[in-house]
């Protein structure tokens, strides 16, 4: 397997509202940003990945974009931009932007121009189309943050395409003016001095022609027709035309994605179109269609899915590995125990950061922050937890169900804001008010507090970096999943003649794990671990809640 820097790498993603806020205005900023570079160097990461600085009315909180050659007025200026990039390059960090072109905002220039009427330069900007007949939309597709895919604008009789909200248009990729101004779009932020994109559901940019029916399903009606459409990979190819020019690296969201598919992007080659791809499967094993529809915790199906995404993509491709981002809530809250935090949270960044892949870890994972379960709707900000929740109101089910789900679900509780100290508003800002509320754990969970415990989640995390780092069996070994009871994942990776065993245990039970003959646990260095003393019983032990084990054999 060819190595390159990319796959070196760990990435650290900031979602910049809730990070750090530098002018005492209770929303994070560059400036914030700045006085936490050396933090985040420390963690022992290489780049860091901003979720969208640009101008944005906020409607999905800059998601929708009015401006992609700007910075917020909430964040900053383009100069204090510029420093912070500067300033992590000094550091040795790599920066990643994030590259929203499926939609922008409707505050974007060209939609309100596009919206003057049919003759104005930018209507084929985006995808306007007549209804079917009088207050009918062009097609039956649904948006996936509920509702119509379609709005009406009553000036040109005519409906614009969101597949998200409403104030997110959908560009009209097939226009190749439209094109242009994305390949210049990354020209701009690439002769900055940017290092590479994360690209938002960058699946999502090909529509089938003649915009047909889609099945009837709810949320994702027409999914098949503005997913995956007949010329994406033409569109990226172009767009790589313009990466090639550039040592920058892309990372693809893909929804719904599955390895086979995936490797008609990722495949190294000469037609490779994106470095690596998110896929989402391994989000889904506490849920069914949506986050939403919360199902138990499926410890069995997450090893299936990993083990499948290790497989297909070893030798050929290669994997972007996460488990938190600012769209799923935290991890511990779902697939571990908030009961015992510290040991689950440490077993799963052992779980998939020793996985072939670069690995991606988001604001606050470091520290195991946990759901704050706020009880009550109006106290949320994310668009899409105020339209599910419409959305199961319709369909007639209790609120206070539906809380339970949000409160389990909503991205929400992934963006309250970063817990840095036990200082009033978590250190997080010196304002009366942060934009939202804190989690009232903060007292405990924070940084000062993980930095000054040697067993802390913060602490476990720079060593398992740093074990990365130091050995090529973790990125570049091969994999192999261990039979086990299915609360157990356990896998050997292999590697110019050394193995690798990973143990994670997803339960507060315990359970007799034995290795397998040839790999000798007397023989191995236990590398990282969670528990203080690991005795060995023959070649296997008692496994306790959410342990975790790394034996390496050289
Ligand atoms: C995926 C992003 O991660 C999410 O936050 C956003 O709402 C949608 N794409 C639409 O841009």
């Amino acid at each position: 397997m060819e190595k390159k820097w990319y796959k070196e790498m760990s990435v650290y993603q900031i979602w910049p509202r809730s990070f750090c806020d530098g002018n005492g205005d209770g929303i994070g900023d560059l400036k914030g940003i700045l006085s936490k570079l050396d933090y985040i160097k420390e963690l022992g990461v290489d780049a860091i990945w901003f979720s969208p600085l640009y101008p944005s009315p906020n409607a999905d909180y800059g998601y929708d974009i009015a401006n992609y050659r700007d910075i917020s007025e909430d964040y900053g200026t383009l100069e204090e931009f510029k420093t912070v990039l500067d300033e992590a390059h000094k550091r040795g960090l790599k920066v990643i932007m994030d590259l929203v072109v499926n939609h922008t905002s409707t505050e974007h220039e060209w939609f309100k121009e596009s919206m003057k009427g049919e003759d104005n330069p930018y209507h084929d900007y985006y995808i306007w189309r007549k209804g079917r007949k009088p207050g009918k939309e062009p097609n039956n597709w649904l948006s996936t943050f509920q509702g119509k895919a379609w709005e009406y604008c009553k000036d040109i009789d005519k409906y614009y395409l969101h597949v998200f909200a409403k104030e997110q248009p959908d560009l009209n990729m097939d226009n190749p003016k439209v094109r242009q101004e994305v390949k210049d779009i990354i020209k701009f932020w690439l002769d900055m001095g940017v290092d590479g994109f994360r690209e938002d559901v960058i699946t999502f940019i090909s529509k089938k022609e003649g915009l047909p029916n889609g099945f009837p399903i709810p949320t994702a009606c027409g999914i098949e027709h503005y997913m995956n459409g007949p010329h994406l990979k033409e569109y990226l190819r172009e767009f790589k035309e313009i990466y090639d020019q550039y040592d920058c690296f892309t990372v693809g969201e893909a929804p719904m994605m599955t390895t086979k598919r995936a490797l008609e992007f990722i495949k190294e080659g000469d037609d490779q179109l994106l470095n690596m791809m998110f896929h989402f499967e391994h989000m889904g094993c506490d849920n069914v269609i949506t986050n939403w529809i919360v199902t138990p915790f499926k410890p069995g199906k997450l090893k299936k899915v990993y083990a499948r995404w290790q497989k297909d993509l070893y030798g050929k491709a290669w994997n972007a590995n996460y488990i938190e981002n600012h769209d799923q809530p935290r991890i511990i809250s779902r697939y571990g125990s908030e009961k015992y935090r510290q040991q689950s949270g440490k077993m799963l960044a052992t779980m998939y950061i020793c996985q072939s892949g670069t690995p991606f870890i988001y604001q606050g994972q470091e520290i195991g922050m946990t759901n704050p379960k706020i009880p009550t709707i109006d106290r949320y900000k994310d668009v899409s937890s105020f339209n599910t929740y419409a959305l199961f109101r319709k369909l007639g089910i209790p609120d206070s169900i539906t809380m339970k789900f949000c409160m389990y679900a909503s991205r929400d509780n992934a963006r309250t804001p970063m817990q840095w100290s036990a200082e009033k508003n978590a250190g997080f800002t010196t304002a009366e008010e942060p934009w939202f509320e804190i989690n009232p754990n903060y007292t405990e969970i924070n940084v000062e507090a993980e930095k000054n415990n040697p067993h802390s989640i913060l602490n476990y995390y720079k060593k398992l970096l740093k074990f990365r780092k130091e050995n090529d069996i973790v990125k570049y070994g091969d994999f192999e999943m261990l039979k086990t009871c299915k609360d157990i994942f356990a896998y050997v990776r292999t590697y110019e003649g050394q193995k690798m065993l990973v143990l994670c245990s997803f339960t507060d039970k315990e359970i007799a794990f034995r290795a397998p003959k040839d790999f000798d646990l007397n023989a191995a260095e236990l590398v990282l671990w969670n528990y203080d003393n690991n005795p060995l019983v023959h070649n296997g032990f008692m496994t306790r809640p959410y342990e975790t084990r790394v034996y390496l054999i050289k």
